[in-house]
């Protein structure tokens, strides 16, 4: 099968399956099984089994994974063998608390700026991270090769913003602002609520069968 065909369900299990072996690697654990792997993760040994077929298997009858050569052809399958060159928009509380995020780093993802249309905060660094004014965003992008843009401003201001990162030719957002943005079929939006999250546990918590 190719990549293309696999499915979102796959896709979004994939960084978990990175998360828990990169854990399992900082604990120096050499092997698992798919069953020790299910116990960890929570998916069958089954599904982990068929998850993984779908890129080719890695697993050997009787052995299990080998940790680390999973964890890295996980890794590759996630295209975390390149950098990304990134842009924050907006850095008020959220935008900054990205830029001061150092774990995107490690992971390949490079914060080149900052962006904002408040005057006071321009010139100033987050770590070494500049907040420049929104006027020269388009021009930053094109120079920069600027790969992701993550969205850190209020709902209002979000579509406009991300018109002009369209118009810049950005392909991929990460979108913090709650709203949902309309882009062209080949841009890429990622949203992130964590009030949506939130919301879920909220529920989950009031139809609990003790409440
Ligand atoms: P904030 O008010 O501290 O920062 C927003 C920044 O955006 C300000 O510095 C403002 O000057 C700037 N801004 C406004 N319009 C702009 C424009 N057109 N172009 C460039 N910059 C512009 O707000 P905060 O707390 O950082 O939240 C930012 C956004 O993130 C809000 O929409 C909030 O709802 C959302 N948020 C989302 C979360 C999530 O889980 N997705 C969690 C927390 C906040």
């Amino acid at each position: 099968m190719s990549e293309k065909n696999v499915s979102m369900a796959v896709v979004r299990r994939l960084p978990k399956y990175y998360r828990y072996l990169g854990d399992l690697m900082d604990r120096d654990v050499k092997r698992i099984s798919s069953k020790e792997l299910s116990d960890i993760i929570g998916f069958t040994a089954s599904q982990i089994r068929q998850d993984l077929n779908n890129f080719g298997g890695f697993g050997q009858q009787g052995y299990g994974y080998n940790v680390e050569e999973l964890h890295f052809e996980i890794s590759k399958i996630l295209g975390l063998t390149k950098q990304y060159k990134c842009i924050i928009i907006g850095a008020g509380n959220l935008g900054q608390a990205l830029a001061n995020y150092t774990n995107f780093n490690k992971s390949g993802y490079e914060v080149k700026a900052l962006f904002d249309i408040n005057p006071k905060l321009f010139g100033i660094k987050i770590r070494d991270i500049e907040i420049y004014d929104m006027d020269y965003i388009h021009k930053f992008i094109k120079e920069d090769l600027i790969d992701i843009a993550m969205i850190c401003t209020s709902k209002d201001s979000a579509q406009g913003i991300a018109d002009k990162l369209v118009a810049a030719g950005i392909e991929a957002i990460w979108n913090f602002a709650p709203t949902d943005l309309k882009v062209p079929d080949n841009v890429l939006v990622e949203n992130v609520h964590l009030v949506e999250s939130l919301l879920t546990l909220t529920y989950l918590y009031n139809t609990k069968d003790n409440k």
